[in-house]
């Protein structure tokens, strides 16, 4: 027997050997369409090459290509667990031509393969066609030889193959295998084709035209080839099995559940056990490809589908999580043909625990009720609407959840009536809005979010992609375009630009069309924390709502930010160890060009604090470990160790950011809530340098720091300011320190000699003052005045001690003039201070001077003027004074 994974292989061996190029699956999330929630089909990777807008790698291509269908257009979900062939994920093997063979060569291909290298037998094959098709018709008869009434024309759009409501079409032609009499059921387009007998295996399309969103079909640039084979019916067929889920695959997993719950898969939990197979597949590896469980768009599919499945291990009767104890058999199962399922294990068993935990605190609850409001329900009844809304809002059960968990009744539930409940509830959270207060300009996004529902950003990911534009705002209202030259908020159903938010600036970067369109993006927003608003300028162009546009983030400075941010978090984790557990964050800025951290801290910190947490970042950039994003409940999150910002509000799930080695109890060096964008490895950041350390009020501390070029720019330049001032000093910048205090120290000892010089030349009379001291007797007191032109004012007190000294008893006056303005001081010799107060008598003085007061104690006081020429008049003043 061969193995599902010898088929894959001999599959794309077999292309391969006619000149296919071996392309590795696509993710699941389409890079390029945001009208696909996940990719359905193998051409999906190759869509702008079949409508001309890029160009093949190589003429020819091969692909065993991952496929979900749950959601969208083609959507299986519901069926999944009850059919021998619905799949929420499968794999598409298939062959293209991009406008190289058409037909005859693609008719040629599937029949060699089926039949020569497969050896599959001739009589049990069937083919359809398109009803019009007699070139398709005719190279049937030709290659295979097919009887005529093998050869089928099916009018409907079963033989016409589209990929969405727009995108590459084309007609096609489908190859049934005939699994045999014993299983009922007619021929393709007899009436009782929806037997099991004949399934369809492998569809070609002839891919001709591309169809618009108004239904027009355009023809494409060159007739190409889109084929499909499911793996798993192939597998089926080859392994001689009629349902897919007894192939190796299907079989072995089940196994699994079978062993860990100890239930046979068999009656009614056989399609427990078909449903647990197939959702583990699809959940797994929709989180190999980045997708996390959410309660918006991709995320929330993914949960639906979940979700789905623990109900169904909880029928089965698991008493604790089941999921994730299956992950290392599919690991085990495609892990070699997926390596990403392999990177991805251990987060992919980790959410899934987490998820499943948290369902079962509410499943029991929910399911009470559904049972107590169906009780007395029977065959045909239909649940109300109002039920389902509460199951789905209070106990989390998805709408698919309720209805699957009533089919095995036959009990259908009131969609209108539960959309209308949601309606509801919106509506009142509106009204609550609106009588918060919140500013009129920000009406216009409560009015998009409530219809286009929160942006999907992609940018955790990615920096470029395809988004669908679904509203237009100018001056806080809604446009339906913008022409060249306009200023114009641009939304996206999706995006890879990050929305200002949490310190970390918002994305720059080009929206643009093929055909034309250039918007450049100067700043993006999140209003209501839930809409991605690109800032935008038409440069060329019109930018309608509903184009499909190419988002193109400035990669280089988002680069930087992801830096400085996680650089954020490391000097965060540095400065609790170095400074305790009373620091936390009071803000923050993440910019292309610096971070800035403000902290809780009552005082500066020191020189060696700022070496030492510079050094301690440093070290676990150097350490270079893989930086690790995981998504839990907020009390999860705390209990994990993340540092969380007390009284902020976090949602359901928050994202934690957990980087840098191993510290203690298990935990990584910095473990934070965070819904940022960040380095993959902490080496990326490069270097961290902190540039300043300030107060910002009382108890909040800031550090303002750089990463990777712009610190090694900043550390350029001061290399370049020593290197200058060496130069100047005319040593070496390793001498400049000593060669400066010596210089230093030289400069005081000169000034100190210059003074000395200063004052031995004003009192040797080489001023133009009357330096000279003259000693006179003033009404039975002593008196010396004198004025000392270019004298240093400090000089002044030395002075007059020593006059005092000399007087033994008596008063001593002085002036220095100094650039035409005045220094004047008194002293009064102890004996003397009980008659005259130095303090007067230097008001008089300083009042003649042109100045105001002055001060000092009785025995010595000083005070100054601006107008020195009357240095005379104020001695003079002093001394009538005496008089
Ligand atoms: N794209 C074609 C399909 O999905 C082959 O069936």
């Amino acid at each position: 027997m061969q193995s599902t994974n010898d088929i894959r292989r001999s599959f794309l061996d077999f292309f391969a050997d006619a000149e296919h190029q071996v392309v590795p699956s696509a993710p699941l999330v389409p890079y390029n369409d945001p009208t696909l929630m996940f990719v359905n089909a193998g051409m999906v990777p190759f869509k702008n090459i079949f409508t001309g807008l890029e160009a093949a790698p190589s003429p020819r291509a091969t692909s065993s290509q991952k496929c979900v269908r749950a959601g969208g257009k083609h959507n299986d979900l519901d069926n999944v667990g009850y059919t021998a062939r619905h799949h929420t994920f499968f794999e598409m093997l298939g062959n293209f031509s991009f406008g190289d063979y058409f037909k005859e060569q693609a008719i040629l291909n599937a029949w060699t393969l089926l039949t020569k290298e497969w050896g599959l037998p001739a009589d049990r094959l069937t083919v359809t066609i398109y009803h019009t098709d007699d070139e398709a018709f005719d190279l049937w008869r030709k290659i295979s030889g097919l009887p005529e009434e093998r050869i089928i024309r099916i009018a409907t759009n079963d033989n016409f193959w589209s990929m969405g409501d727009t995108g590459p079409c084309g007609p096609c032609s489908e190859i049934f295998y005939d699994h045999g009499a014993h299983i009922p059921g007619g021929p393709p387009g007899s009436p009782d084709e929806d037997g099991d007998r004949f399934i369809e295996i492998w569809n070609l399309v002839f891919m001709q035209f591309e169809q618009s969103a108004d239904g027009s079909r355009a023809d494409l640039p060159k007739p190409s080839i889109d084929t499909g084979m499911g793996l798993e019916r192939i597998a089926a067929v080859m392994q001689g099995v009629h349902d897919n889920y007894d192939t190796d695959t299907f079989r072995n997993l089940i196994e699994a559940s079978v062993s860990l719950t100890g239930v046979k898969a068999a009656g009614a939990n056989q399609a427990s056990h078909r449903v647990i197979s197939d959702h583990l597949r699809s959940t797994s590896f929709l989180m190999a490809d980045g997708v996390l469980p959410s309660n918006e768009g991709r995320g929330y599919v993914l949960r639906r589908i979940m979700r789905r499945a623990m109900r169904h291990a909880h029928l089965l009767g698991a008493s604790e999580p089941l999921m994730h104890r299956l992950v290392p058999e599919l690991v085990s199962e495609m892990g070699q043909a997926y390596p990403e399922l392999q990177r991805g294990q251990a987060l992919i068993s980790e959410v899934l625990e987490r998820e499943e935990t948290q369902f079962r605190r509410t499943l029991d609850k929910g399911l009470r009720l559904l049972d107590e409001a169906t009780s007395d329900m029977g065959d045909g009844a239909e649940l109300d609407g109002e039920t389902a809304f509460k199951l789905y809002d209070t106990f989390g059960f998805p709408y698919d959840l309720t209805e699957d968990a009533l089919r095995a009744r036959n009990i259908g539930v009131d969609r209108a009536g539960f959309d209308e409940a949601m309606a509801r509830q919106k509506a009142a959270a509106r009204a609550a809005w609106k009588g918060s207060g919140e500013a009129a300009s920000d009406e216009v996004w409560f009015d998009l979010a409530e219809r286009e529902g929160s942006s999907e950003f992609t940018g955790y990911t990615a920096t470029s992609g395809e988004g669908r534009v679904v509203a237009l705002v100018r001056d806080s209202a809604e446009v339906t375009s913008a022409d060249e030259g306009q200023e114009v908020i641009v939304l996206t159903n999706q995006t890879p630009f990050y929305g200002e938010s949490g310190g970390q600036s918002g994305d720059v970067g080009t929206i643009a069309t093929p055909e034309g369109l250039k918007v450049t993006v100067t700043d993006t927003a999140k209003p209501l924390g839930r809409l991605h608003a690109h800032k935008a300028k038409v440069e060329a162009g019109t930018i309608r709502t509903g184009d499909i546009v190419h988002l193109d983030v400035d990669v280089a400075r988002r680069d930087k930010i992801r830096a400085n941010h996680s650089a954020t978090h490391l000097v965060h984790a540095a400065l609790r160890n170095r400074l305790g557990e009373h620091v936390t964050q009071k803000g923050s800025l993440v910019a292309a060009d610096r971070l800035r951290f403000d902290f809780s801290h009552p005082k500066p910190l020191s020189d060696e604090d700022i070496a030492a947490i510079e050094a301690e970042v440093n070290a676990e950039i150097r350490a270079n470990e893989t930086v690790s994003t995981r998504l839990m409940s907020p009390d999860e999150a705390v209990e994990a160790g993340a540092v969380a910002l007390f009284g902020e509000k976090y949602g359901d799930e928050v994202r934690v950011l957990s980087m840098g080695r191993t510290a203690g109890a298990g935990r990584n060096y910095s473990v934070e809530l965070c819904g940022g964008t960040h380095v993959r490895a902490t080496g990326d950041i490069g270097v961290f340098r902190i540039i300043s350390e300030s107060a910002v009020s009382s108890g909040v501390r800031r550090i303002e720091a750089l990463t990777g070029e712009s610190a090694r720019q900043w550390l350029v330049a001061r290399e370049d300011a020593l290197k200058a001032a060496a130069s100047v000093l005319k040593t070496s910048p390793d001498d400049v320190p000593t060669r400066l205090s010596a210089l230093m120290e030289e400069r005081k000892a000169l000034e100190k000699e210059l003074a000395e010089a200063r004052k031995q030349f004003a009192l040797g009379g080489g001023g133009s003052g009357s330096s000279a001291a003259v000693e006179e007797e003033i009404g039975g007191v002593k008196f010396s005045g004198q004025v000392l032109d270019g004298l240093n004012p400090k000089e002044l007190r030395p002075l007059l001690d020593d006059a005092k000294a000399k007087l033994g008893s008596g008063i001593a006056a002085a002036v220095a003039v100094n650039d035409g303005k005045a220094a004047f001081a008194v002293a009064v010799t102890d004996d003397l201070t009980d008659r005259f107060s130095a303090v007067e008598l230097v008001r008089i003085g300083v009042e003649v001077l042109g100045g105001k007061g002055g001060g000092g104690r009785a025995d010595m006081a000083q005070g100054g003027g601006p107008d020195g020429s009357k240095a005379d008049d104020a001695i003079a003043a002093v001394k009538s004074a005496l008089a």
